[in-house]
């Protein structure tokens, strides 16, 4: 039998997740499962390439894996760890550093982007951030990485970095494929439908979180940006919000943009509104009661990490071995 393809993903612990982390890649990565071998990862290390509250990141940490979990990601079927706890990711990343390129890292959209919000705080982990990222994926050598649209830069520059080593020192990693979803939705914020839903409340107000309560989700989707055509049709164009609800409740219902237009024809904006608010409130129900449950128990929490972390460390450390053997580190005896 030929082996499971692999595919590797990691979100940052750097805001809460929302209904459009869920909606746009948790959920379905849970399907993938059965056919292949899969690795998710809170990257820690990367969070802190911007300051962090020490207690909030350990919490978010934690909480996210108790998220992924009660989002159907079973710990028996997939790979779950914290970042941190496997070394290799932060000695390999400082490898990948000196055959990444100050060019190529320079172009990176993310990290301008990152450097004009934080002008305070432009270290040098924000600029190299690729590098790690590079490390995170080619240590699993894996055949897909599921990223959303704004990380792809990141896996290109992974492949680069890749093409680079195995040309020097010979066939060293898979070179990987970005895996962007075809099913996964692009979830927009409710206050501003021009942009992504983002983790953190600072950037935006019109996010809904996984852990929000039933009264402040409703609450968040009555004061949605809309227009003021008060007709509910698909038209991504000139209709962003009304066409971010329509996603979202298509995704959480099932049902076509069609039959949404009936449903809600002649209608007016409220009842629509609050139909949204009350199907992902059904929606993710099940996920923030699972959560609490699993957090209450810690040291179940614990023994996934250990497991995780064990088993990706094995991994992790084939690659890094065959990394500095060919690079010419002297190997340590045991
Ligand atoms: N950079 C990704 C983000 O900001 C998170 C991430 C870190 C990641 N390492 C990764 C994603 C490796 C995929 C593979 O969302």
């Amino acid at each position: 039998m030929e082996p499971k393809k692999v595919m590797l993903s990691g979100i940052k612990p750097s805001g809460e997740l929302t209904l459009g982390s869920y909606l746009g890649a948790i959920r379905n990565w849970k399907d993938q499962a059965d056919q292949y071998d899969c690795y998710y990862f809170m990257a820690d290390l990367h969070a802190i390439t911007v300051r962090q509250n020490p207690a909030d990141l350990r919490r978010r940490t934690i909480e996210q894996l108790a998220q992924y979990i009660a989002c159907g990601l079973d710990p028996e079927k997939n790979t779950l760890f914290i970042q941190s706890h496997v070394h290799q990711h932060a000695e390999l990343g400082w490898v990948l550093n000196c055959y990444a390129m100050f060019g190529e890292l320079s172009r990176m959209t993310q990290f301008k982007d990152k450097s004009a919000k934080n002008a305070d705080n432009i270290n040098g982990g924000l600029f190299t951030y690729p590098s790690l990222m590079a490390a995170d994926i080619l240590l699993y050598q894996p055949d897909f990485v599921p990223v959303g649209d704004d990380q792809r830069q990141h896996v290109e520059l992974t492949r680069d970095i890749a093409v680079r080593f195995n040309h020097v020192y010979g066939e060293t990693f898979k070179i990987p494929e970005p895996f962007i979803s075809k099913v996964g939705a692009r979830i927009m914020s409710l206050a501003n439908p021009e942009a992504k839903m983002s983790k953190s409340e600072n950037d935006d107000p019109g996010r809904v979180t996984l852990m929000d309560s039933p009264d402040v989700i409703m609450r968040q989707f009555k004061r949605a940006v809309t227009d003021c055509d008060a007709c509910v049709r698909y038209d991504p164009e000139n209709k962003k919000g009304i066409a971010n609800l329509m996603t979202i409740y298509a995704s959480c219902t099932g049902k076509t943009f069609q039959e949404i237009e009936k449903e809600f024809d002649g209608q007016g904006y409220g009842a629509f509104k609050t139909a949204v608010g009350e199907a992902v409130v059904e929606l993710l129900r099940p996920i923030r009661e699972e959560t609490a449950h699993l957090l209450a128990d810690k040291s179940y929490l614990e023994s996934v990490c250990k497991n995780g972390a064990e088993k990706a460390g094995y991994i992790a450390n084939k690659t890094l071995r065959k990394v500095y053997k060919k690079i010419g580190f002297v190997a340590k005896s045991n």
